[in-house]
């Protein structure tokens, strides 16, 4: 185990012993390599630089109440990071190929996996990039695959504390973010502005809505939204222009099995003031609950003290799957030899 002050970890970048990497060349993958060094080397020309030929995932690895490491859905982050990667014309990454990844990346840092009971995790960062040069507007020949593994800290140390979230009426760029558009990563530089303009407001977190009508609800900038109706119901916008979220699938799934209704649709901008919760879904944080929205002189008002009881529910029924607490009985996990 590192020397690491587990229950003061965020989110944040820290350097771990290595990165697992292949590069694409002459039209196939290369080996998996450990790199040391966290710097990496390209052309000038290259067109991840020049074109934004780039994308990544998300995801984590646990180490369960039985100290054995594992790996949450990872082929559904390969699925979603094929899907990208055609939008960008990237090769595809073979499945054998980008499960020994994940799996190395954990294993080679596997003293950086935060112990259990402390509520960390190891963040897995896949990344595909065209490492080839290129002037002429045209996909490179050239591509390295990257995962990084990260430890993380609980992001809620014991009370889930809801948070305001605002959305930016005047502001029209959620389009050009590219989240839907290019599914993971891409860009998220367009968000960018967007994202710090609310964290200047005093909002943690900004909501998108679509950026054709502003008639219906999409997404906040780094997750998926769920409410939950007065009469129980967890709904869900059902967009194009949204990440398709891995967390928001396994709520799903969970909320079924817990018998709670499930509505996969379109939401509309107006539906917001009658959702008893609110909550943002994502890897990172599982679920964020909303306290308030702003949105030009409104503010929608929901439980600001603590989570709701049904999006509670749903929140220690994965923690409790992603930590080995109760049976993994959709066979999510994926132990880290
Ligand atoms: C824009 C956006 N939406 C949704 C999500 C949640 O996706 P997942 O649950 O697969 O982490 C993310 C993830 O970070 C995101 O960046």
């Amino acid at each position: 185990m590192k020397n690491i002050d587990w229950n003061n970890l965020g989110f944040e970048y820290i350097k771990t012993d290595c990165h697992v990497r292949s590069t694409f060349k002459n039209g196939k993958w290369g080996r998996l390599g450990i790199h040391r060094k966290d710097t990496i080397t390209m052309n000038v020309a290259a067109t991840c630089l020049h074109y934004g030929q780039a994308c990544f995932e998300g995801l984590k690895a646990f180490r369960c109440k039985d100290g054995k490491v594992r790996i949450f859905r990872p082929k559904e982050n390969l699925k979603r990071m094929n899907d990208t990667a055609s939008y960008i014309h990237c090769p595809q990454l073979p499945e054998s190929m980008f499960i020994r990844a994940v799996k190395k990346a954990v294993s080679e840092n596997i003293d950086f996996v935060p112990p259990y009971g402390t509520g960390g995790s190891m963040y897995l960062r896949p990344l595909l990039i065209g490492t080839g040069p290129r002037i002429g507007v045209a996909p490179g020949d050239q591509y390295d695959f990257i995962v990084l593994a990260i430890p993380v800290g609980a992001y809620y140390k014991g009370n889930i504390k809801p948070v305001d979230a605002v959305i930016l009426d005047d502001y029209d760029r959620s389009a050009p973010r590219g989240t839907g558009h290019i599914k993971m990563g891409g860009n998220y530089a367009a968000g960018l502005h967007a994202h710090s303009l609310a964290k200047k407001m005093g909002f943690p977190i900004n909501l998108y809505l679509d950026s054709k009508t502003r008639q219906y609800v999409d997404e906040f900038g780094t997750s998926n939204f769920i409410g939950i109706t007065r009469d129980g119901k967890y709904v869900t916008p059902d967009s194009t222009t949204i990440l398709p979220s891995i967390t928001n699938k396994s709520l799903t799934q969970l909320a079924e099995d817990m018998g709670i209704p499930v509505e996969r649709r379109p939401v509309a901008f107006h539906e917001i003031a009658d959702f008893a919760e609110i909550g943002a879904c994502g890897t990172a944080v599982v679920i964020t609950p909303i306290g308030r929205i702003v949105c030009g002189n409104k503010t929608f008002e929901y439980d600001s003290e603590k989570c709701g009881p049904v999006l509670k529910k749903l929140y220690d029924e994965l923690t409790r799957i992603q930590y080995g607490e109760i049976p993994d009985r959709h066979g999510w996990l994926m132990e880290v030899e």
